[in-house]
C-alpha cells in the first residue's frame, strides 16, 4: 500500500529528541525560541510563536486580535474544519466566501459582498499548499481595515511574489505529523505586529510574564522542546523535501496531462508546495477513489463535505449558497504526495490513476466552467 502521506522523519530527529531527553529540560526552552527566530526569518515575518498546535494559533491570532461574540470572520468553507471551529471559538460567526473553481481557494471577488458591519477579520486559506489572491485580498483588507488571518497550516514555504506564506497578515501554520514539515503536533503563529505577539506569548503561558504573575487571562498553548527540535531538524530539509514534491507534482502533471481530470493550477507568481496533488475527476469520484484503494494507492478526499455543510454549523443557523465548493467536494481527489515516494512508486499511481479513469470516465474537459459556474 502506499499511503497518503509519510513524515521524512530518520536518524537527525531521533537524535534531536534523544539529545532532548537526555538534558533533562523537555518543557518549552532554548529549542523552541531557536525554532521561533529561524521561521521567523524562513517566513520573513518579524515574529513567530511556537505554539501546540495549528488549530491553537488560529484560536491564539483571533483571541489576540479581540474578536468575539456578534463578530464576523469572512473564510472559506472548503478547509479543515479547524480554520471555522477557530472563529467560533471566540463566540464569532464565520462568514463562508465560495472558491474558484480551479485553485479551491477563495475567490476574491466574493470578499468584498460579504463584509458588513460586523466583520472584523479576512481568513483566507492556503489550501494543499498554494497561497491565494493576495494581492486583491490585501487590497479589500486595506480598504476596510480589517486584519488578515492568513491559515497557512498547509502552506509551508509557498510564495506569493517572492514573499512566502506567513509574511501576510498574521499566519498559522500546523506542524502536525502529515504537514511539509512537523514535530508530530505543533504550530506557529507569524506576525509583524509586536502588541500581537506579546499578547499571545502571555496568552499560551496562562497570562504570566514572570512566575505566577498573571497579567491577564491566559492557557497552556505551549511547544515542548522536543517537538521543537525535531521541528528543526525538519526546517533544515524543507526546501529539499519541498523540492522533492514539487518533482513529484511536475512527474504528476505530465502523467496525467491527457486524462479528462482538472489538474492543480499554480498562477503566475506563485511557488506551489504541494502539500497536497489535488485532482478535480468530477462525479465519478467516488468509483475513481474506490479502484485506486482497491489498487494499494492511499487516496486522501480533502474534503468530502464543506464545512458550510456540517451538522454542527447548521444548528448555530450559518448558511452559505457555495456551488463551486460542492462541487469541488464532490469531484477532489488527492495522491499521494511525500519526499520519499519513489518513482516506481510515482508509476504505480500513475497507472493506477489511468485505469481508474479510464474505467469510469472522469470530468469531461469542456464541462468544468459551465457547470461549476465561474470561468476565469
Ligand atoms: C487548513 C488547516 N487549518 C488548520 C489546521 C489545524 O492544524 P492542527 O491540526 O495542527 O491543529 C489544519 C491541520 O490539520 C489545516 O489543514
Amino acid at each position: 500500500m502506499i499511503p497518503p502521506a509519510r513524515p521524512d522523519i530518520g536518524q537527525e530527529e531521533i537524535d534531536a529528541v534523544s539529545a532532548v531527553l537526555r538534558s533533562g529540560m523537555l518543557a518549552q526552552g532554548r529549542r523552541v525560541a531557536e525554532l521561533e527566530e529561524r521561521w521567523a526569518a524562513y517566513c520573513g515575518a518579524k515574529h513567530a510563536l511556537a505554539l501546540g498546535n495549528g488549530t491553537l494559533a488560529l484560536m491564539a491570532i483571533f483571541a489576540g486580535l479581540g474578536i468575539g461574540p456578534a463578530d464576523e470572520v469572512i473564510t472559506v468553507s472548503f478547509t479543515f474544519a479547524a480554520t471555522a471551529n477557530a472563529i467560533l471559538s471566540t463566540g464569532a460567526t464565520p462568514v463562508f466566501v465560495d472558491i474558484e473553481p480551479d485553485t479551491y481557494l477563495i475567490d476574491a471577488g466574493r470578499i468584498e459582498a460579504a463584509i458588513t458591519s460586523r466583520t472584523r477579520a479576512i481568513c483566507p486559506v492556503s489550501l494543499y499548499g498554494l497561497i491565494p489572491d493576495m494581492d486583491a485580498i490585501e487590497a479589500i483588507a486595506d480598504r476596510y481595515g480589517l486584519p488578515l488571518v492568513e491559515d497557512a497550516a498547509q502552506a509551508h514555504g509557498a510564495t506569493y511574489r517572492g514573499r512566502r506564506a506567513g509574511s501576510f497578515g498574521h499566519g498559522a501554520f500546523s506542524l502536525y505529523g502529515t504537514k511539509n514539515m512537523t514535530t508530530g503536533e505543533g504550530g506557529f503563529v507569524t506576525t509583524d505586529d509586536d502588541r500581537l505577539a506579546d499578547w499571545i506569548r502571555l496568552y499560551r503561558n496562562q497570562g504570566m510574564r514572570a512566575r505566577y504573575q498573571f497579567e491577564m487571562l491566559g492557557f497552556n498553548f505551549r511547544m515542548t522542546d522536543i517537538a521543537a527540535a525535531i521541528g528543526l531538524v525538519q526546517l533544515a530539509k524543507l526546501d529539499r523535501n519541498t523540492a522533492r514534491r514539487q518533482a513529484i507534482a511536475a512527474a504528476y502533471d505530465a502523467g496525467l496531462a491527457d486524462l479528462p481530470v482538472r489538474l492543480p493550477v499554480t498562477p503566475a507568481g506563485r511557488t506551489h508546495v504541494y502539500h497536497q496533488y489535488t485532482l478535480d475527476t468530477g462525479p465519478a469520484r467516488d468509483a475513481i477513489a474506490r479502484d485506486l484503494q482497491e489498487a494499494g494507492i492511499g487516496v486522501g478526499i480533502y474534503y468530502p463535505l464543506g464545512t458550510h455543510r456540517q451538522a454542527y454549523i447548521l444548528e448555530r443557523g450559518i448558511e452559505a449558497d457555495l456551488p463551486v465548493t460542492d462541487a469541488a467536494a464532490s469531484g477532489c481527489l488527492s495522491l499521494p504526495i511525500y519526499p520519499g515516494l519513489t518513482e516506481a512508486e510515482q508509476a504505480q499511481v500513475l497507472a493506477a490513476v489511468r485505469a481508474a479513469v479510464e474505467r469510469h470516465g472522469g470530468l469531461p474537459a469542456a464541462e468544468p466552467a459551465a457547470a461549476r459556474g465561474v470561468a476565469r
